[in-house]
């Protein structure tokens, strides 16, 4: 500490490399250990492992002890493969874990030979075996999934939401979006495509579902397995609708592959790095930093703190918000946009309208990655008359999946929404929600 004060006072910390070099001497200390353990924490939501709950006779094996392993596998693994200079590619398709011997039992994989250390984890292999990398650690098969079975919808969520940054809305409330009940004579693959057959649930689901199916080798608790019940596992599966992710896929080594190489991931994984540190939530500039920072390396080979170090000599934090600067005419890598180029939450943009009476209709961005976005319709009846509502209006881009509503282009270029049969009508004063992805 005192240290850094007296850098900061001698002005070393006004240059790059006054910064990088005080930046290195904290990253070498022991205690950095804990940042890299707590970020992967905050990123996955690993921080529910000891509490999410679990049907304890469906998974009895599950135990306090097991859980603890599981937490300490993740951290040794972060932390090695951080301290190592690996890549987020390198973390994705890892072939070695750090596991106590209780652990490797559980996993069903040979225990480690080398050394213990003082909590009795190992170096194991994972050679040959259907174990690597960080999703298939047991920390985030078990954070995401159910108290009596995995969870296709969740584990999809983690990655699309978590490793590839597109938010989804939540489901509409009039939708019953219990899941399906547990039933032997269908698969957990069964029984959760069939409850996304309608319509209305696919224009969700297809984005979150199919990359969940990838997982369902992993029982709820973390194991592998060739069988769900009776039902040999089918783990293909395929990501659509994301910016350059797109792919077909058998299993979780297959999927992990897809995400190892995939500028999204890399991308995604700089702007929660970026979020973390600087303590801010979806800060558009920040936003456009942590992307170029992630394009600056080849996909797969962002070093695991590699944002960090690009983040500390960025203008997020030698740049005081309002200050006049005029480098920010020549955007170059680590500049801010300036505001006004950036994508606005809400615009004007249309009009909507229904035969009797005044509509008013909202459009509000909940989720953005350059390349495309996610946002909801508000509708809302201002009239006293009970009215059927149209929406039109100009999008940037087109939907590419559109939930709550019908979508059509006109031959002029109108985006034009209607209700489905159980929203097209409004009440006086009433309103409804739907929504749309789309490509710009
Ligand atoms: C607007 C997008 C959207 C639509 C439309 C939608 N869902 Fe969902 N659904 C989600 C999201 C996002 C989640 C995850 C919520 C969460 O974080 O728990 C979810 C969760 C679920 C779950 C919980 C799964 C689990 O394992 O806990 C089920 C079941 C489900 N939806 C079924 C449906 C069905 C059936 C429909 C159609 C009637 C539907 N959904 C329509 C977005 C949607």
């Amino acid at each position: 500490m005192t240290e850094l004060l007296d850098a900061a006072a001698s002005g070393a910390l006004d240059t790059d490399e006054g910064l990088r070099a005080q930046a290195d001497r904290l990253a070498a200390d022991p205690r950095a250990e804990d940042v890299i353990a707590a970020f992967f924490e905050d990123w996955l939501d690993l921080d529910r492992l000891p509490i999410v709950s679990r049907d304890t006779t469906e998974y009895p094996e599950l135990t306090t002890t097991v859980r603890e392993a599981m937490a300490g596998e993740t951290r040794r693994l972060v932390n090695d493969l951080a301290a190592s200079g690996a890549t987020i590619s390198d973390l994705l398709l890892a072939r070695h874990s750090y596991m106590t011997d209780g652990l490797a039992t559980y996993y069903g994989v040979s225990p480690g030979t080398g050394e213990a250390d003082a909590e009795g984890f190992r170096r194991v292999s994972l050679d040959g075996v259907q174990y690597g990398g960080l999703l298939s650690q047991g920390s985030v098969l078990t954070t995401w999934a159910l108290s009596a079975s995995s969870s296709p919808v969740h584990r999809g969520l983690l990655v699309r939401e978590h490793l590839l940054c597109q938010d989804l809305p939540p489901p509409p409330s009039n939708l019953n979006t219990s899941p399906p009940p547990v039933d032997p004579s269908l698969s957990t693959r069964e029984r959760y495509a069939t409850h996304a057959t309608e319509p209305v649930c696919q224009s969700c689901h297809r984005l979150i579902d199919p990359i969940g199916f990838g997982f369902e080798a992993y029982d709820g608790v973390g194991r592998f397995r060739t069988m769900d019940g009776e039902h040999p596992i089918d783990a293909t599966g395929w990501i659509e609708g994301s910016v350059s992710s797109d792919g077909e896929f058998d299993g979780l080594m297959e999927l992990s592959a897809l995400l190892a190489t995939s500028p999204d991931v890399q991308r995604c994984y700089s702007r929660v790095w970026f979020s973390y540190a600087a303590g801010l939530y979806e800060d558009a500039g920040l936003t456009c930093d942590a992307v170029a920072v992630a394009d600056s390396f080849a996909p797969g080979g962002m070093p695991l703190t590699g944002p960090q170090e690009a983040l500390l000599v960025s203008q997020h934090l030698s740049v005081r918000a309002g200050e006049a600067t005029t480098d920010l005419d020549t955007p170059a890598l680590g500049d801010r946009l300036p505001l006004d180029e950036l994508p606005e939450d809400t615009g004007d943009w249309g009009e909507a309208s229904s035969a009797e009476g005044n509509v008013d209709f909202e459009i509000v961005i909940n989720s953005d990655w350059t390349a495309g976005y996610c946002a909801d319709l508000y509708v809302t009846n201002n009239s006293d008359l009970r009215v059927t509502w149209e929406v039109r209006t100009r999008l940037s881009g087109t939907p590419y999946t559109v939930w709550s509503s019908q979508y059509s282009e006109e031959a002029d270029g109108t985006d034009v929404f209607i209700g489905e049969s159980w929203n097209n009508t409004l009440d006086p004063g009433g309103s409804t929600q739907a929504g749309f992805c789309a490509n710009r």
